[in-house]
């Protein structure tokens, strides 16, 4: 059970802007700000007061405040305690005043409830791959109220902890990337048994996403009901297929997952990692925001996937080990990329690296806010008197 519906968060963003109050002269752009965090304003293709920032895996081992709890407890025990997980996902919050948090938890998570045996070292090592069909016939499709209750009351801890500004995003692996880990039972870099899985056993193969799918859609639904403002569905492992199998496979298993989502009315965001060359087949993923990793210049992203979605990314986290100044025009160059038009939420390419400083993280973070600061103002003048970017809207009337 949840303690608050969506329409319940929808009211609480509606009424109480970060602002607090009234006081403020009204401009598009603060209008925007008072009625919806940046973020989430960024994901409707809204004005924004400024472009927002967050980036993937700001929760992890870079922190000195993270690695300082992680010597007293595990990974999995980390993830499945609700007030650590909580505390965790909250210091990149603390420390550097993003424009949104993302639960601490794992893709492999949800998995285990599906008969799956789970553990880190450090990424996912499994005992009991799926190697047969019969492998597959066994898997159950996972409630996850029964077999995760513990990330829903780390949600409901977040959602009154966090500041109103960084709405808390949840996520979930998409069916192919978790199909890797559960076929192949641990990390790859070529993912070969995966993938022979899927040419030798199409059927299975299908079968197993479609679990894989139901049980994430039940997952992502549950993150929203708990407090979740916004859900992302991870696909770091797309990037192995040719389009023929995107198409054949992953793509119907994304579509699958998020049409269960659709009716929440919160932005769903797909992050097909390595996906250059799918970008054209994910534009019909159901999502409503394109995760893009560095190698696909946001401009181009954009052409491609027209202006009725919004775009994350995409600074390659390998920046952060330049110079100030070297980094500092990285980020302009991607501010460039992703131009004036409403929809840009900034974020790394992929995740944050393991020996990044961050002090680096701060510096990107103050500079996107800086340097983007009343650069949609104009923008939203030209947009209020009509409908911000057209096409299709989400959370219209839950959150307008
Ligand atoms: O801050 C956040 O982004 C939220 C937490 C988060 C983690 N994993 C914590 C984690 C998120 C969103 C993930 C997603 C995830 N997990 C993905 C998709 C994103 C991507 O990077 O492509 C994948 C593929 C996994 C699977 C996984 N879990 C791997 C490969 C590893 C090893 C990572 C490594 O750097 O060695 C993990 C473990 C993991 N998940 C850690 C963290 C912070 C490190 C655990 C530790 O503290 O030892």
């Amino acid at each position: 059970m949840s303690l608050l519906e969506p329409g319940a968060n929808a009211t609480r963003a509606g009424s109480a802007g970060p602002a607090g109050g009234p006081a403020l002269p009204e401009t598009p752009a603060r209008r925007a700000l008072s009625v919806e965090p940046p973020f989430l304003a960024a994901c409707r293709r809204r004005p924004v007061p400024h472009t927002p920032v967050w980036v993937m895996r700001q929760a992890g081992r870079y922190l000195p405040e993270y690695r300082a709890i992680r010597e007293k407890v595990g990974f999995l025990a980390l993830t499945k305690t609700p007030e650590l997980a909580a505390e965790v996902t909250l210091q990149p919050i603390r420390r550097f005043g993003m424009d949104a948090a993302i639960l601490f938890s794992d893709i492999m998570t949800p998995v285990e409830g599906m008969g799956i045996s789970l553990d880190f070292d450090p990424g996912p090592v499994i005992a009991n791959p799926v190697s047969t069909p019969a492998d597959v016939d066994r898997l159950r499709v996972a409630d996850p109220e029964e077999t995760v209750p513990f990330v829903m009351e780390t949600i409901r801890i977040l959602h009154r902890e966090l500041p109103p500004s960084a709405p808390l995003i949840g996520f979930a692996g998409a069916p192919w990337t978790l199909f890797c880990y559960v076929v192949e039972g641990r990390g790859s870099k070529t993912f070969i048994r995966a993938k022979s899985f899927l040419f030798a056993e199409p059927e299975a193969s299908k079968a197993l996403l479609d679990k894989l799918a139901d049980t994430m859609t039940a997952y992502l639904r549950a993150q929203a009901e708990a407090g979740a403002r916004a859900l992302m569905l991870f696909d770091s492992w797309a990037g192995l297929l040719s389009p023929h199998e995107f198409r054949a496979f992953a793509l119907p298993a994304v579509r699958r997952t998020l049409a269960g989502l659709a009716d929440l009315g919160v932005p769903l965001i797909y992050f097909p990692n390595n996906g250059s060359t799918l970008l054209e087949d994910a534009a019909s993923s159901g999502a409503h925001v394109m995760g893009i990793d560095w190698r696909t210049p946001l401009s181009r992203a954009r052409d491609v996937l027209g202006p009725a979605m919004a775009v994350q990314g995409n600074l390659d986290p390998a920046a952060l080990f330049a110079p100030r100044e070297a980094l500092g025009s990285q980020i302009r160059r991607v501010l460039e990329e992703a131009g004036d038009a409403p929809g840009h939420v900034f974020n790394l390419g992929h995740g944050i690296e393991r020996h990044t400083d961050p002090d680096a993280l701060a510096y990107l973070v103050d500079r996107v806010h800086e340097w983007t600061e009343g650069r949609h103002a104009a923008a939203g003048q030209l947009l209020d008197g009509g409908e911000p970017g057209g096409g299709s809207r989400i959370g219209e009337d839950g959150e307008g």
